[in-house]
C-alpha cells in the first residue's frame, strides 16, 4: 500500500529529501517495505523552476496538505513560526503524523505541539531539528529516557562553527566565511538567527526540555552570537592554547535548570574543540551512562535529508501498523536559575594606559567583585599596554561588575574583548 507524502517547503532540506523520495523511491522501498509516494508539494513561489517534482503535485496552499485525503504524512521544512504553526497543529488535529526540521517552531511552542500530538495520537518527530543528520532526539526521547541527565555542551549552529573555524584556521574574513556558508545551504534563511546565537538558542532549549524534562522558553535563556569575535581573540586564543566555539550549554542543578548560548574558549585538548567547519557535537553527562558524544554533519540539505527521512520512514511504520502513539515526550514548567547565579570564567582583553599603579587598580577591581585572577599577561606598546586577563571562576554576576568597574577606569582605554573560558578549573 502506498503512503501519500505531503512535504510543505522544496528549499535546501526539501529539495533534498523530494530527490531522495523521487529518484531512491525504488532502493528505499526494497530496504524499508514502504512505498512512500510524494502526493503534494507546498512552495511559496509557483514561478521557479524545479526539476524532477511532477508540476501537478506542486501547490501554493500549504493547507492543501491536511484537507488532501492522498497526504497521509505532512513534513514541515518550510521554516519560521507562521504558516509553520498553523500546518503542524492543523495536521495533528486531522491525525496526520508530522515531520519537522523546525527548531524556530519546536522550541516556541513545543509543549502545546506535543500535547497536540499526544492527543490527536499521532506522531510528531523533529530528529533533524537539532544536529542536523546526528541522531540526537530519538537517543534522548528513547535510549536515555530512564537516564537522569545533568549536563549537556553543544556544538549546533553549524554555519557560526563553520565561520569561526575558517577565520581562525584559514584566515578568512567574517562576511566571506558568511556568504560561503550560505552557499554551502548550512545557514538560515534570514542568517542573523545563526550568528546572533538564536537558533542555537532554540536547539539548546529543545535539548534541555528533552535533557531534563523542564522546557525553558528561548526568550529565558542568556544568548550571545558571534558578531563581535575578531581575529585579535582567535591571536589571544591560540597564545593560551585556546579555542573560540559558540557553545550551548544546559545543566541540572539543585536550584533549576541553566541554559545559556555564548561564545567560549575552550583548551585544545577538549573533546569539541577539535570540531569544525560545519560539524556539530552534543556531549551528555548522564549520571548512570557517564559522558557520550554525538558528533557529524550539523547542517546542509543532504545530512539534514536524511534525519527527516528517518523520521519520514518511522512514522510510516507506525502509519501502517495502526500502532500510531505519540512519542512521550513530557515536559513541564519548571526553575530556571538566572544567569548571573551561573558559575564562569572570563577571558579579557584590555587596551590600558602604560603606567604605574594601572595593575593594581586593576587588580581591586577584581577583588572588590569577589573575583580573582588566573592570569594576567601585558604586552606594552609605548604609552598604552594589551593586557590579557583570565579569571578563575566566579558568578556570573561578579565578572559583570568586575568588567563595569574596568570600564569606568580612567586607565582602561577599552574593553577590547570578553569571552568566557569554558575548561574545568585545575
Ligand atoms: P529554504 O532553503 O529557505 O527553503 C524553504 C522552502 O520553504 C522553500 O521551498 C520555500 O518556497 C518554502 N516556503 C517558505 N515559506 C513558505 C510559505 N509561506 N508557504 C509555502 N512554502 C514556503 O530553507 P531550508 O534551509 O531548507 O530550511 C527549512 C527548514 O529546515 C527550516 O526550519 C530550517 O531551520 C530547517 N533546517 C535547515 C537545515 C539546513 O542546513 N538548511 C538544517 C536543519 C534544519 P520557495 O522555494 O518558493 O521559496
Ligand atoms: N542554520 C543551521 C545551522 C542549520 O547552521 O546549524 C541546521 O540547523
Amino acid at each position: 500500500m502506498a503512503i501519500g507524502i505531503g512535504i510543505a517547503g522544496a528549499g535546501t532540506v526539501g529539495g533534498s529529501l523530494l530527490r531522495r523520495l523521487l529518484e531512491e523511491h525504488a532502493v528505499i522501498e526494497v530496504k524499508t517495505g514502504l512505498d512512500l509516494e510524494v502526493r503534494r508539494v507546498a512552495v511559496r513561489d509557483l514561478s521557479k523552476s524545479r526539476p524532477g517534482i511532477p508540476a501537478d503535485i506542486i501547490t501554493d496552499d500549504v493547507m492543501a496538505l491536511v484537507s488532501d485525503p492522498e497526504v497521509a504524512l505532512v513534513v514541515e521544512v518550510m521554516g519560521g513560526l507562521e504558516p509553520a504553526g498553523e500546518l503542524v497543529l492543523a495536521s495533528l488535529r486531522a491525525g496526520k503524523p508530522v515531520i519537522t526540521a523546525n527548531k524556530e517552531l519546536i522550541a516556541a511552542r513545543g509543549p502545546e505541539l506535543f500535547a497536540a500530538a499526544a492527543d490527536a495520537g499521532v506522531p510528531l518527530l523533529f530528529e533533524a531539528a537539532v544536529g542536523g543528520g546526528i541522531p540526537i532526539i530519538r537517543p534522548l526521547t528513547e535510549t536515555l529516557a530512564g537516564e537522569q541527565v545533568d549536563r549537556v555542551l553543544g556544538i549546533v549552529n553549524g554555519t557560526t562553527n563553520y565561520i569561526l573555524t575558517s577565520m581562525a584556521d584559514d584566515g578568512v574574513g567574517y562576511q566571506e566565511a558568511l556568504a560561503a556558508a550560505q552557499r554551502l545551504g548550512y545557514a538560515e534563511p534570514d542568517p542573523t538567527a545563526d550568528v546572533s546565537g538564536a537558533d542555537a538558542a532554540a536547539k539548546a532549549a529543545i535539548l534541555a526540555g528533552l535533557a531534563f524534562g523542564i522546557w525553558v522558553a528561548p526568550d529565558r535563556i542568556h544568548t550571545e552570537g558571534i558578531t563581535d569575535i575578531t581575529f585579535a581573540d582567535f591571536k589571544s586564543a591560540k597564545q593560551l592554547g585556546f579555542v573560540i566555539r559558540l557553545l550551548a550549554v544546559a545543566e541540572r542543578r539543585p536550584d533549576g535548570v541553566s541554559v545559556r548560548v555564548h561564545p567560549v574558549m575552550l583548551p585544545v585538548d577538549h573533546p569539541l574543540a577539535a570540531i569544525r567547519g560545519a560539524t556539530n557535537a552534543i556531549y551528555i553527562k548522564g549520571s548512570s551512562v557517564g559522558e557520550l558524544l554525538f558528533a557529524g554533519p550539523g547542517a546542509g540539505g543532504e545530512p539534514t535529508a536524511t534525519a527527516v527521512l528517518g523520521d519520514v520512514i518511522d512514522a510510516a511504520r507506525k502509519y501502517l501498523s495502526g500502532s500510531q502513539v505519540a512519542p512521550a515526550i513530557k515536559v513541564e514548567p519548571g526553575d530556571v536559575v538566572d544567569f548571573g547565579k551561573v558559575d564562569t570564567r572570563w577571558y579579557l582583553r584590555l587596551e590600558v594606559t602604560d603606567s604605574p599603579g594601572v595593575l593594581s587598580q586593576i587588580a581591586s577591581a577584581f577583588a572588590d567583585a569577589g573575583v580573582s585572577l588566573g592570569l594576567v599577561r601585558q604586552e606594552g606598546r609605548g604609552d598604552s599596554a594589551t593586557l590579557v586577563l583570565v579569571t578563575h571562576t566566579a558568578p556570573e554576576a561578579a565578572q559583570q561588575a568586575a568588567v563595569a568597574t574596568l570600564r569606568a577606569l580612567g586607565v582602561v582605554e577599552t574593553v577590547a574583548s570578553a569571552i568566557r573560558v569554558e575548561s574545568e578549573e585545575a
